[in-house]
């Protein structure tokens, strides 16, 4: 006889219930007897003092998804004050263990491969939409490859031609997109912020790393397989990979649909390259498509069409969310700071004006590096508030001694309780830089948006300033990076995982920002700062986050 039988047999008063009655109280009694066990096993079980202090939660399996989820940096914060620098919360069933303050980041970020893995936490919700052969469905070894020819597409030849090329995007997006059509009448534009980046991101990207093929696409059925393949990104995908959903068979249509498309890109370039003599089907394009027809292997092998198409999509889905969420509360930053806004245009006026009011010289790549100190500080400060990911996970492939000085860094952390931690195999792991790239311990005034502290002597530096001393940098394959060791501010992350993209990241931002510095003055309507939302996987500014747009006096 099963449990519920005897449940009913056992119960006189339930023995005489029909069948629609029986079902619901069974299954409350199950949940409330469920939740007692878990709370009580909490309560009553000791914990072993090597392992790290598990947070309170009322049901099993869900844990604290619900707290976490909904604001993760709060949900850090108190657990921080609670238990120190790390502990573990039961995420859906999986332990993860958080492993804050920037020795956390350390051990997280820069763990030995044979401690901690990427692709096994990151593997199951990438692999189907980037597709096979790249990142996370490669060894390690691989992966540091396809980050070297990544890296030599990044070349500055390339990135000189960009910035060119996304100040004609965002300008023919303000002068042709219905958003801004209220210009044309005189009036300000009121848009969506974070609709309006994401729609300059996309066309900026495609035009530059992308390529002219993707650009050209981008207003047919391109932009609609974007849409299914970014889908598979949600969080459900991260916890419980491959569920029978049906937005998960569209990810896989389109995945396969716009691995097709690179390919046959790749095709028709290397066809028309050969029937035209040429050596090289790179000749004449500056894109990452073109980079990667030329690399090879350390072993002398050139990529396959294949391994071309998905890392082309990789590096479409890595930058677009995280850089069009940098450029909204870039935007909504500086609209809650006027003052900024004057700053970053007077800026403008001293590298690039050209003498006449409002009118300026073109942005150029090596002035936007080197000159602009103001424009570089704003996205470095935007970073340190609004890192679009909160949270960076590896699993644990063996035990983990948690260093003993945790939590010594002027953190909230309790050293004595996190001296002798273990944390177990099979864990997962998680930093969170970004809970110290607001530490009020760490930084002055560090709830405070203010781009001029990047500017001020001795104030905390970002990851590849000059302040990172030889001895701090590591190579795994492609360029020397800093180890971020010790670093408060890691907002492109750390080691052997760190962010590729981010010099093209700064150069598209920045490009942007100056560009609609140079024509518009903003605000937000209705003058309230939009909070974060957590519920995608990238911090995004919760809706509604309007911008009313006016066009400068001075501009054409
Ligand atoms: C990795 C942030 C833009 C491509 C990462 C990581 C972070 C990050 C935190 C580390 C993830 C981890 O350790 O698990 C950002 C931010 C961006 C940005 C804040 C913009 C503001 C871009 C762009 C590209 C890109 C534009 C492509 C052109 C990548 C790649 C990785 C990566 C390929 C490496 C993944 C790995 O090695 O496992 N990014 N990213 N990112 N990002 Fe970015």
């Amino acid at each position: 006889m099963d449990i519920f039988s005897r449940a009913i047999q056992a119960t006189p008063w339930l023995r005489d219930q029909s069948l629609p009655v029986q079902l619901p109280v069974i299954a409350l009694a199950a949940i409330v007897a469920s939740v007692a066990l878990n709370v009580a096993s909490q309560l009553l079980i000791p914990r072993s003092k090597s392992t790290p202090p598990m947070v309170f939660h009322w049901f099993p399996f869900v844990g604290s998804a619900v707290t976490y989820g909904m604001d993760p940096y709060t949900f850090f914060h108190e657990n921080r004050k609670r238990h120190g620098d790390v502990f573990t919360f039961l995420l859906l069933g999986r332990k993860v263990t958080v492993a804050l303050g920037p020795k956390g980041s350390n051990l997280v970020l820069n763990g030995k491969l044979n401690e901690v893995s990427a692709e096994d936490v990151y593997g199951a919700v990438t692999v189907p939409v980037f597709g096979k052969e790249v990142v996370y469905d490669v060894p390690n070894a691989v992966l540091m490859e396809q980050k070297r020819f990544v890296k030599a597409g990044l070349s500055t030849e390339n990135l000189h031609v960009y910035v060119g090329q996304i100040v004609d995007e965002v300008e023919n997006f303000v002068a042709n997109d219905s958003t801004f059509s209220a210009l044309k009448a005189g009036k300000p534009a009121v848009i969506d912020t974070f609709q309006a980046m994401s729609e300059i991101t996309i066309l900026t990207a495609s035009r530059t790393l992308q390529g002219q093929e993707i650009r050209e696409s981008l207003d047919k059925s391109f932009a609609d397989l974007y849409h299914d393949l970014d889908a598979g990104f949600t969080p459900i995908n991260f916890i419980m990979p491959g569920l029978p959903l049906p937005a998960n068979f569209r990810r896989d249509r389109a995945q396969q649909k716009m691995s097709r498309f690179y390919r046959d890109i790749v095709e028709k370039r290397r066809a028309a390259a050969e029937k035209g003599g040429l050596e090289s089907a790179a000749g004449g394009y500056h894109d990452m498509i073109a980079t990667l027809m030329e690399q090879k292997y350390k072993n002398g092998r050139p990529l396959s069409d294949i391994e071309i198409a998905h890392m082309m999509i990789a590096l479409l889905m890595a930058g677009q969310h995280t850089s069009s969420a940098t450029g909204s509360w870039a935007l909504l930053r500086l609209a809650s700071k006027p003052e900024v806004i004057r700053e970053l245009y007077d800026e403008q006026v001293r590298v690039y004006g050209d003498g006449t009011p409002g009118s300026f010289r073109p942005l150029d790549y090596e002035t936007n590096k080197t000159q602009l100190p103001i424009l570089d500080s704003v996205i470095r400060e935007t970073l340190r508030m609004h890192p679009p990911i909160h949270s960076i996970m590896r699993l644990a492939l063996k035990d983990l001694p948690v260093p003993a000085t945790m939590g010594g860094d002027g953190s909230a952390g309790k050293k004595s309780d996190t001296q002798t931690l273990i944390i177990p195999k099979g864990h997962s792991v998680l930093a969170a830089p970004g809970v110290s790239a607001i530490d009020p311990s760490l930084w002055p005034d560090a709830g405070e948006f203010k781009p001029s502290r990047w500017l001020e002597a001795g104030q905390l530096k970002g990851e590849e300033s000059s302040s990172t001393s030889p001895s701090d940098t590591v190579d795994y394959g492609w360029g020397a990076v800093s180890t971020g060791a010790n670093s408060p501010y890691l907002p492109f992350g750390a080691g052997r995982h760190r962010c590729i993209g981010e010099q093209f990241a700064y150069l598209q931002l920045g490009t942007i920002v100056a560009t609609v510095v140079r024509g518009f003055e903003w605000e937000i309507e209705g003058g309230k700062f939009p909070e974060p939302d957590y519920t995608s996987m990238i911090v995004l500014p919760k809706a509604p986050a309007r911008l009313v747009m006016r066009r400068r006096k001075h501009a054409a």
